[in-house]
C-alpha cells in the first residue's frame, strides 16, 4: 500500500509488537478474550449520528445516561460526564467553569498545555505553585502541600486550584491534604487525573489500591478528569469528567462542557466508553488483580537485574514504569532505541528515563517481552560500558538536569505581550516569551507567554531540539515568536 496513515496503521498492526503507550486497551486482544467479537468486527457500521433510540450526549436521558450512571457508580461521583474530545476539553470547560475573567487561578507549573489553554481561554490570571523534583532521575515531582499553602496564603483571592496528579511520569500529589487546604478557603479543587483513571478501579478491586496511591476521588477532590482511554479501555479521546462535591456548579460545567465538544460526538467513542464501564464493573476483580499481579512481576524481576534501575517512590503510581539504565550507559533515547528494535513502543522519554505505560489491556507476555530485553543489556554490558558509549557518557543526561533546574529557578515574569514577532530562539535571551513552547510528550510548557527567555533554556531547547525532540512553538528555521 502506498505511503498513507491507513498504510502505516495497518502495517504497523500486522506487527507483532508490545504497546507501552497509549492506549490503555493494546489492542482488540483484550475485547475478543471478553467476548466483544461483534463491536470489533462491526466497528464501521457503529459509527452513527444522534438518530432516533440514539440518544444524545448534550441531553442525556436514555442509553447515555445508562453510562454516564454505570461512571457514577464506579466514581462514587456527583455526576459524569462523558468526554469525547479528551480530558483535554474537560480541564478546559472546568476552568471556564470555576473562574471568571480577571480572576485568579493557582496552576502547577508542570500542568498540560491544555490547562494554560484554559486559563488563557477563560482570561483568568495563572498563578503558579513549583513543583518538588525527583532526585537522582531528574524528572518532576508532586505538588507540595507546604508550597500550595503559601501560594494560597499569598492570593487569598484565588478561586480554583488544578495540578496533574498523577503527572506524566505517574507521581502523584496528596490530594487529600490539598482538598482540606483549598476548602478551609473555599477554593475549588480540580484535579487534572487524565493518567490516572485506572486508581479508582484499583481501589475497589485490590483492596484499597495499596501500593497505589488513592484516586482523587476518595480524597476530596471538587472535580476530576480521567483519560479512560490513556489506561483503561476506552478509545483514544474518549474520557470521564467527574463532579465530586457540591462545591462545584454542575450547570456551568454542562454548559461550558456544550462549546468545547464536537456537536458531533462520535459513537464509537461512547459505545467505547460504555463497554469500559461495562468491562470495569463486570470484570473489574479478574482484569485489575491480573494487572496488579503482573506488575508485582515485573518489579521483583526488574530488581535483580544489575544497572536496571526501575523508579520506586511512595507517591508513585507504579502502573507507569520508569525505567534509567545510564549506569549500563545507556541514555534514555538510546534505551528507547534498544527496545523498540525488539518490537517494544514505550510511552515517553526524558532524560535518561524511559517510561512505559502499563495499561488494562497489557499481558505477561508483554512483561516477559520487556524483561527479556533489559536482561540481555543488564547481561552484555556486565563489567563494561557498551563500545558505543564513553566513559563520561555514563550515569548522566545533562538534558533532563537542565529541565529541572529551569523549572526549579522561576523564571522572571512580564505581561503578556499583545505586539508580537519572531526571531531566532539562538538571539532570544532576555526577550519575552510570546507563544509557549512544549516539548512533546509530555506536553508541558518549558516557557509560557510572559516569561522572559534565559540562555540555559536557550541552551536546553537548542539540545533537545538537535537530538530530535518534537517541540510545539519552534517553527522549522527555528524560529520562536516573542514580543512587548
Ligand atoms: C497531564 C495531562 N493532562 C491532560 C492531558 C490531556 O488528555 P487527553 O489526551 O485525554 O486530552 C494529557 C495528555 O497527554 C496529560 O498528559
Amino acid at each position: 500500500m502506498k505511503e498513507s496513515i491507513l498504510g502505516f496503521l495497518l502495517e504497523h498492526a500486522g506487527k507483532n509488537t508490545v504497546s507501552f503507550h497509549m492506549p490503555g486497551h493494546k489492542g482488540s486482544r483484550l475485547f475478543r478474550s471478553l467476548g466483544y467479537d461483534d463491536a470489533v468486527e462491526s466497528l464501521v457500521d457503529l459509527d452513527i449520528t444522534e438518530i432516533e433510540g440514539a440518544d444524545n450526549l448534550f441531553k442525556p436521558e436514555t442509553i447515555i445516561r445508562e453510562t454516564m450512571n454505570k461512571y457514577k457508580e464506579i466514581y462514587e461521583s456527583r455526576e459524569s460526564f462523558l468526554l469525547i474530545n479528551g480530558s483535554s476539553s474537560g480541564i478546559i470547560a472546568s476552568i471556564a467553569a470555576c473562574v471568571n475573567r480577571g480572576e485568579k487561578i493557582i496552576m502547577a507549573r508542570n500542568c498540560h498545555k491544555s490547562v494554560f489553554a484554559g486559563v488563557d481561554m477563560a482570561g483568568a490570571e495563572p498563578v503558579y505553585v513549583y513543583p518538588n523534583v525527583i532526585e537522582g532521575f531528574d524528572i518532576t515531582g508532586e505538588i507540595l502541600a507546604c508550597e500550595v499553602k503559601k501560594v494560597l496564603d499569598e492570593n487569598p483571592d484565588g478561586k480554583c486550584l488544578i495540578l496533574p496528579s498523577p503527572n506524566y511520569y505517574g507521581i502523584c500529589s496528596n490530594i487529600e491534604e490539598l482538598a482540606r487546604l483549598c476548602h478551609d478557603k473555599e477554593v475549588i479543587l480540580i484535579v487534572d487525573q487524565a493518567h490516572g483513571a485506572h486508581l479508582k478501579p484499583f481501589e475497589i478491586y485490590t483492596e484499597g489500591g495499596e501500593p497505589f496511591p488513592k484516586s482523587a476521588e476518595s480524597q476530596g477532590a471538587d472535580i476530576v478528569i480521567n483519560s479512560t482511554h490513556k489506561t483503561l479501555c476506552s478509545f483514544t479521546q474518549s474520557a470521564v469528567l467527574n463532579i465530586m462535591t457540591r462545591a462545584v456548579d454542575k450547570g456551568r460545567v454542562e454548559d461550558c462542557l456544550q462549546i468545547m465538544e464536537s456537536t458531533s460526538p462520535s459513537y464509537i467513542l461512547t459505545a467505547s466508553l460504555d463497554m469500559n464501564a461495562d468491562i470495569i464493573l463486570q470484570r473489574g476483580e479478574e482484569l485489575f488483580g491480573k494487572w496488579f499481579n503482573n506488575l508485582n512481576y515485573f518489579y521483583a524481576e526488574a530488581d535483580k537485574l544489575s544497572g536496571i534501575n526501575v523508579m520506586r517512590y511512595s507517591m508513585l503510581d507504579f502502573s507507569k514504569i520508569n525505567i534509567d539504565a545510564s549506569e549500563l550507559g545507556y541514555r534514555g533515547f538510546q534505551l528507547e532505541e534498544e527496545l523498540r528494535k525488539e518490537g517494544i513502543f514505550s510511552e515517553l522519554v526524558a532524560g535518561n528515563v524511559v517510561m512505559c505505560m502499563t495499561g488494562i489491556g497489557n499481558e505477561r507476555e508483554d512483561f516477559d517481552r520487556l524483561l527479556e530485553v533489559l536482561r540481555k543489556l543488564s547481561a552484555e554490558s556486565e563489567g563494561r560500558l557498551p563500545e558505543h558509549l564513553s566513559q563520561n557518557e555514563k550515569g548522566g543526561c545533562k538534558s533532563s538536569k537542565k529541565l529541572v533546574n529551569i523549572l526549579k529557578n522561576k523564571p522572571e515574569r512580564a505581561k503578556a505581550p499583545r505586539c508580537k514577532k519572531k526571531i531566532k530562539l539562538e538571539d532570544a535571551m532576555g526577550e519575552v516569551c510570546a507563544s509557549a513552547i512544549i516539548p512533546y510528550p509530555p506536553g508541558i510548557p518549558v516557557i509560557c507567554p510572559g516569561e522572559k527567555f534565559t540562555q540555559e533554556l536557550i541552551d536546553y531547547l537548542i539540545e533537545i531540539s538537535s537530538n530530535g525532540r518534537k517541540i510545539i512553538g519552534i517553527g522549522a528555521d527555528s524560529e520562536i515568536s516573542v514580543g512587548k
